[in-house]
């Protein structure tokens, strides 16, 4: 038996390329591990969205220098940061067998092979006009009642804070036929709940002639049998159609949850980022998703710092997260990334300055989230569980349609059911709850 060790960074997208080749990988004789030492081949799934996600794959691929030193080892780098360095990453890494590339995840199992046969180092970072990997089945994960279904690749946005079009590619639907068959088979494995991915789901089809749109697809999912809940992730703002909208409060599986990144709440830095709507436009969006469905979760994405932001500017940010109220937020500081548009941009912002704006808005934020979440607090929600507790077996926990995580009592006979659970109190990250029978569920 050949042992296969798999350290991914970024977003779910890249996690999804890692099952992916963990799958591809199984079929040639490997198995997953989680111990490092025990590893024969190990890869090295990397992000280049943000330099502290460089550093981190660069200090992990340090490690590894020493265990090629110990043992016969196949030490190889996938993702993003092996599409933009390609083979210059051998000639860095003298410990490296291979990179491969975002649109080569298809040649894995070959590329193994011919450097267990002969040794030698390999850089496969082609692009191509189909992405083959959009084929690969993934089978759901053991005891794992989620699963994600990659529905595009690429994006044509450009952003111009973001390496990510210049590092996957142009944007690639998959026909729908091959993601509805995809989900029959999961749904058929037990997987209850599929998250579709994309970097802009919102433009779906519109690369593939005669292809129904996102809100037809979502309609095609929500008729498959077995299947409880569908999520999706990302959506750009300019894109988010009203038909889209609408869908929230008409297909019963669609999860009353959307993760809309915003990146400024500044209309002048939405321009220089190449954003295309105003903050106006924005929160008409909004103001339209919970006319629609009221209730409904949003999260978001934002930057602070970005090239030529004054504290007006971030001001601005402030107050549109004070009239959304976000359930959630990722944000980040602005990082400089080789040849992104924006490194063209005057008005560096100082780290002090990014670091203060950036704690500010992380404690606007946490404040919001937890208004939000104490809002809960007596109602009844839907949970779908998920698995036991680590410390406690008699302690499951499961996340609403809302995407929220719910603890409560309960052991594993209860994985995979949707059980409704009566909030009892209100945290930052989660919430508690207590399991309630026959009850009506009233909150999303
Ligand atoms: N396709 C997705 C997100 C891709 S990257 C979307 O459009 O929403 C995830 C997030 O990383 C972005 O939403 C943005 O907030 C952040 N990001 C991207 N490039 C960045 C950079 N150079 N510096 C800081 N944050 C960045
Ligand atoms: Fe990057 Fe913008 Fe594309 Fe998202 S939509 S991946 S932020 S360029
Ligand atoms: Fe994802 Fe990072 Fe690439 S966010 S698409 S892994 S640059």
């Amino acid at each position: 038996m050949k042992y296969l060790y798999i350290q991914t960074f970024g977003c779910q997208m890249n996690f999804h390329d890692s099952d992916q080749m963990a799958a591809l990988l199984e079929r040639s004789g490997y198995r997953i591990t989680d111990d490092l030492a025990a590893s024969d081949l190990v890869i090295i799934n990397t992000c280049s969205v943000r330099e502290k996600a460089e550093q981190k794959a660069h200090s992990f691929m340090g490690r590894l220098g020493k265990l090629k030193r110990e043992r016969r080892v196949i030490i190889g780098i996938a993702g993003c940061l092996a599409q933009q360095w390609g083979k210059e990453f051998l000639a860095r890494i003298p410990h490296l067998d291979f990179v491969l590339g975002t649109h080569n995840i298809h040649r894995l199992p070959e590329i193994v092979e011919e450097i267990e046969k002969s040794g030698t180092r390999v850089a496969e970072t082609s692009f191509h006009e189909k992405v083959k990997s959009l084929e690969i089945y993934t089978p759901s994960r053991n005891g794992h009642v989620t699963s994600c279904v990659t529905i595009m690749q690429g994006c044509n946005n450009f952003c111009s804070f973001c390496i990510v079009p210049h590092l996957r590619g142009r944007e690639e639907s998959r026909p729908s036929g091959h993601i509805v068959d995809e989900i029959r088979r999961l749904a058929a494995s037990g997987i209850r709940e599929v998250m579709l991915l994309g970097q802009n789901v919102n433009s779906y089809g519109n690369t593939l002639a005669g292809s129904p749109g996102f809100p037809e697809l979502l309609a095609m999912i929500n008729d498959i049998e077995g299947v409880e809940r569908i999520r999706f992730t990302t959506s750009h703002p300019k894109d988010l159609s009203e038909d889209l909208m609408k869908c929230f409060g008409s297909l019963e599986k669609l999860c009353e949850h959307i993760h809309l990144p915003v990146q400024s709440g500044s209309d002048r830095v939405l321009t220089r980022m190449n954003r295309r709507y105003t903050s106006e436009e924005y929160l008409e969006k909004v103001r339209t998703l919970r006319a629609y469905c009221p209730g409904i979760s949003i999260s978001s994405d934002i930057i602070v710092g970005f090239p030529g932001e004054e504290e007006e500017d971030f001001q601005k940010t402030i107050d549109l997260m004070e009239k959304v109220i976000f359930d959630t937020s990722f944000s980040f500081k602005y990082s400089a990334r080789p040849g992104i548009v924006a490194q063209e941009f005057e008005g560096r912002v100082d780290e002090k300055t990014k670091s203060r704006r950036l704690s500010l808005l992380q404690a606007v934020q946490e404040r919001h989230t937890l208004q939000v979440n104490r809002s809960l607090v007596g109602g009844i929600v839907d949970v779908l569980v998920e698995s036991v507790s680590r410390n406690d077996a008699f302690e499951i926990t499961g996340r609403s349609r809302s995407h929220k995580i719910v603890n409560f009592s309960g052991d594993s006979s209860s994985i995979g059911r949707i059980v409704p659970v009566r909030i009892t109190a209100a945290f930052a990250h989660s919430l508690r709850g207590e399991r309630e029978s026959g009850r009506e569920v009233t909150q999303c």
